[in-house]
């Protein structure tokens, strides 16, 4: 096992890249969604309790692991408890990273597809100028293009060697680098996109729905779900965050780093509420269904063909959902490539090659789970919906319920502490705070999100 010497150059380079491994789909189509479905502006303020008590002190504990650790998900755990089982959870997250790896390149893939129709404006060749209408034909295009057998099968390896390209260059020259110019794009677009969209006729009706809360819809349901999103959006539970962090300096101050990436994702998540509410009620598709692709493959090229500048429009947008998608599946890639590394003494480019190599097989079968292959089920479920269901909901609360457990009562005395003080060098509330939150809150939680699922 190697002693990680490998370290994020900069501060803003160390917010960005983690920034991107939270900010991806789970902010841009799963937030809107959930919080339609979920009642508006009440799912929006237990989101944000979920974030504090949930969220910020889990990506604490990865971030302590990583840091203190020094290695990928498995490494940390077998040089922080040697000889006891823990690695296990470790190599729960890489399985868990893959697996998401392998559907979330197919959605990342139609992303590109979607970019480039939009570029040539095959996308919007058949609409006339209006929104009215033109759902069933946006709807059929989705359906008949993700079951279809070769181009979603050519745009996810396309995504795969874009990934194998930026991780082959390494922590700094790859991640970073990418980070750095990517996320203040995406910034940029999204600002953009709320500008446009809260200047829509309408666009007050919207935020009412979005900020307005009604507290009777506040349920259980309400919480659980809110809780999964928490999960998802912040990347938590897979080693993504542990990897990540273990190329943070010695001086970086935990506590408010994980304060920052939580509050930056949930920037985005707000922002994304800001830009469809408005803009969906001002064309009067608040009746459709959010669910899954629907809303960005569907509803939102709806309202683009309804307005001035459709393709640019277009095409802004489905850039910033590629940007928000690679730099997720960078990060989740970086996982298997970081233990491959780390236990095999791989060189870098070997370690991507033999991550990508598997995911070349798996992701294409996913795409085609949708089409001629969707009669092979797993459980019931097609490859794509298996590997989605499997890893968000059984692999990520698993590998995170038993991190809090390990770092709430297993982990060396206070190792915790150490990690979020610096030694000692600096005072933080979140120390104590995250000690008790770790060993009493998040497990109850999580232990609930998973039941949940089965109740
Ligand atoms: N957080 C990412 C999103 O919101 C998804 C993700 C999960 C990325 C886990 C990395 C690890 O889409």
């Amino acid at each position: 096992m190697k002693q990680s010497s490998t370290t994020f150059g900069s501060k803003f380079g160390l917010v960005a890249a983690t920034v991107g491994s939270a900010v991806g789909l789970g902010n841009i189509w799963r937030f809107p969604a959930e919080v339609q479905a979920n009642g508006g502006a009440a799912f929006l303020l237990v989101y944000i309790l979920c974030i504090c008590l949930l969220g910020i002190p889990v990506m604490m504990g990865e971030f302590a692991l990583g840091r203190g650790g020094q290695g990928d998900p498995i490494t940390v755990y077998r040089r922080l408890s040697p000889g006891k089982p823990w690695w296990i959870t470790g190599l729960l997250g890489v399985l868990a990273s893959f697996t998401i790896l392998s559907f979330y390149m197919v959605v990342a893939g139609w992303t590109l597809e979607y970019l480039i129709s939009s570029i040539t404006g095959s996308l919007y060749e058949h609409v006339a100028g209006t929104a009215d209408g033109s759902n069933a034909q946006f709807a059929q295009r989705m359906s008949e293009y993700v079951a279809s057998p070769v181009r979603p099968v050519l745009f996810t390896i396309a995504l795969i060697l874009i990934n194998a390209f930026v991780l082959i260059r390494g922590v700094q020259k790859g991640i970073e680098k990418m980070s750095n110019l990517l996320m203040p794009v995406l910034f940029v677009l999204l600002l953009i996109f709320c500008c446009v969209s809260l200047s829509l006729p309408g666009a007050a009706e919207g935020l009412n729905f979005f900020l307005n809360p009604d507290f009777s819809k506040i349920n259980g349901r309400v919480f659980l779900d809110a809780l999964g999103q928490a999960f998802f959006s912040l990347s938590l539970g897979m080693g993504t965050l542990i990897t990540y962090s273990s190329y943070f300096p010695k001086d970086t101050r935990l506590g408010r780093t994980a304060v920052t990436v939580s509050m930056l994702d949930l920037l985005v998540a707000f922002m994304m509420g800001l830009v469809i509410f408005p803009a969906v009620m001002s064309f009067g598709l608040q009746g459709e269904s959010f669910e899954g692709a629907t809303l960005v493959f569907v509803t939102l090229p709806e309202v683009f063909a309804g307005m001035p500048l459709t393709r640019l429009w277009s095409i802004l947008f489905f850039l910033l959902l590629l940007v928000a998608a690679v730099t997720s599946t960078v990060s989740l890639g970086e996982v298997a490539v970081a233990c491959l590394h780390d236990h095999f003494n791989f060189s870098r480019t070997k370690a991507v090659l033999t991550v990508m190599a598997p995911l070349l097989v798996v992701s294409p079968l996913c795409s085609l789970s949708n089409g001629v292959l969707s009669h092979i089920t797993i459980a019931g479920q097609t490859l794509f919906d298996f590997m989605d269901n499997f890893s968000t909901n059984i692999l990520l609360p698993v590998g995170a319920l038993l991190m809090c457990v390990y770092l709430g009562w297993f982990a060396p005395k206070g190792f915790l502490r150490r990690e979020l003080t610096n030694d000692g060098t600096c005072r933080t509330f979140w120390s104590a705070a995250s000690q008790i939150l770790l060993r009493w809150v998040a497990p109850v939680l999580i232990l609930l999100i998973l039941v949940s699922r089965y109740l």
